[in-house]
């Protein structure tokens, strides 16, 4: 198996070029199976293996995909089977959002149930009780979702989230483009990914209005057209990268990336001492040598601090001046990174879903195990401060979310690669 190793105190200077959003272009790839026209998809993360795992289940479904470079078209004039087999879907949990699109279009869905993850039950009953408001018969039996429309097609609905869920609410967007009359989903997620996804399916026909509010309203039309859409920038990727200037020091021009996508992120980060700012289509960071300050997080819905930095800001309060409490309000097990940052000489206490990081003067380079897509990163992010040699087996969950991670730090300077083969203990 692969590995990672990272030997620490290098700076970060140059440009890292910003994929397109991955918690995007899953859905974006979903959105094809709505209409028989074919969807041109640009700035795709093309080589994550989530994309892949996507690519793998919508051609097991009868759709015609080519890819080149970040390009990507996807035709689903042909589809011969509505089951999202639990083999495919165990792999990557973005492909229940295959349910909507093929229920709205076609009248039937089998979709294997995801399943839970490393970092929580990761339900989806808010998914389901949704499509049963808008008329839809769902069945779970044997793993699998058995949903079937009525026969004229799924009816508008007034759906209210009793949580506010990113993956429902997309699934009921797509849903609700082809189904009969006004679908309006309340308490509804307003990530820019989502706003993206609502942007390309306008584009396409349909007829949405509220999105990036917690009140989108869809009027129902009875087709939609292929279109050409480019995946917005991954926040994510690019926060990642900033905090990685923050701890190293240096000055970083991420490109393509949109400040206004890490807003509640970058005041957090600005107190701990790092600055950002948006020139062009850019973001620039710079960090003199010296420590950060601790701060406190709460991981909250967007427009709150995403939960999906917070294993990386949390390895950068390890060698922060004082200490910061970070805190974890959308997964129940998101704390992974801990025990593998406390190997490392993090000074790290859990309480629920709470962790007090204190900051300590140095971490040392460790053997660490990634365990999920953020806690992997926040290892490597460590492993680019501490002293010595930094090995993060179980690659294959960085390699999910992150094109190209040992290219892009390399390009900037720092002492990073990739080891085939390594024993693994
Ligand atoms: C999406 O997951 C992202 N994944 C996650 O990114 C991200 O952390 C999450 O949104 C929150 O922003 C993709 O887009 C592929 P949710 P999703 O539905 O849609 C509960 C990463 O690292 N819930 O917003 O699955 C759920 O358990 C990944 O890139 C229900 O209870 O997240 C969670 O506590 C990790 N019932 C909360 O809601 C439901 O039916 C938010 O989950 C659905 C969700």
């Amino acid at each position: 198996m692969d590995t990672i190793s990272v030997i620490g105190g290098n700076q970060l200077n140059g440009s890292i070029p910003i994929s397109g959003a991955k918690n995007c272009a899953l859905k974006l790839m979903c959105a094809a199976l709505l209409t028989d026209g074919t969807l041109s998809l640009e700035n795709n993360p093309n080589s994550l293996r989530d994309i892949n795992s996507q690519v793998e289940l919508l051609e097991y479904l009868g759709c015609a995909i080519k890819r080149e470079n970040s390009s990507m078209t996807i035709n689903a004039s042909n589809i011969k089977a509505y089951t999202a087999p639990y083999d495919i879907v165990r792999k990557m949990r973005g492909s229940i959002l295959v349910l909507g699109p093929l229920l709205t279009r076609f009248g039937q869905a089998k979709v294997s149930l995801p399943g839970g993850c490393a970092i929580g039950g990761r339900p989806i009953d808010m998914h389901i009780k949704a499509l049963e408001e808008m008329g839809a018969t769902i069945k779970l039996s044997e793993g699998y979702i058995n949903a079937t429309a009525p026969i004229g097609g799924l009816i508008g609905a007034k759906i209210l989230f009793p949580k506010v869920s990113v993956g429902a609410t997309e699934n009921l967007m797509m849903a609700a483009t082809l189904a009969n009359g006004q679908t309006v989903l309340s308490n509804a997620a307003k990530e820019p990914e989502i706003i993206d996804l609502g942007e390309c399916l306008i584009k396409m026909g349909a007829k949405i209005s509220g999105l990036g509010t917690d009140t989108i309203r869809i009027e129902g039309v009875k087709h939609l057209s292929g279109t050409t859409h480019s995946v917005v920038p991954d926040r994510i990727e690019a926060g990642t990268y900033i905090i990685a200037a923050g701890m190293c020091g240096g000055t970083l021009r991420l490109e393509n990336a949109r400040i206004e996508h890490l807003s509640a992120a970058l005041g957090l980060l600005s107190q701990s001492g790092i600055e950002v700012e948006q020139e062009g289509n850019d973001i620039i960071v710079h960090r003199d040598i010296g420590r950060l300050q601790g701060v406190d997080i709460m991981t909250e819905p967007y427009p709150g601090f995403p939960t999906d930095l917070q294993a990386q800001f949390m390895a950068m309060l390890t060698l922060c001046e004082g200490a910061g409490m970070v805190t974890e309000t959308i997964f129940e097990n998101r704390f992974m990174h801990v025990p593998e940052l406390c190997r490392m000489g993090a000074d790290i206490s859990v309480q629920g879903n709470s962790a007090i990081v204190r900051g300590v003067n140095k971490l040392r380079g460790a053997e660490v195990m990634a365990t999920d897509l953020r806690a992997s990163v926040a290892l490597v992010l460590a492993g680019l401060v501490a002293e010595g040699e930094t090995i993060v087996s179980r690659i294959y969950h960085l390699e999910r979310g992150y094109e190209d991670i040992v290219g892009k730090l390399g390009n900037v300077g720092a002492n990073i690669s990739r080891v085939s083969g390594r024993l693994q203990l």
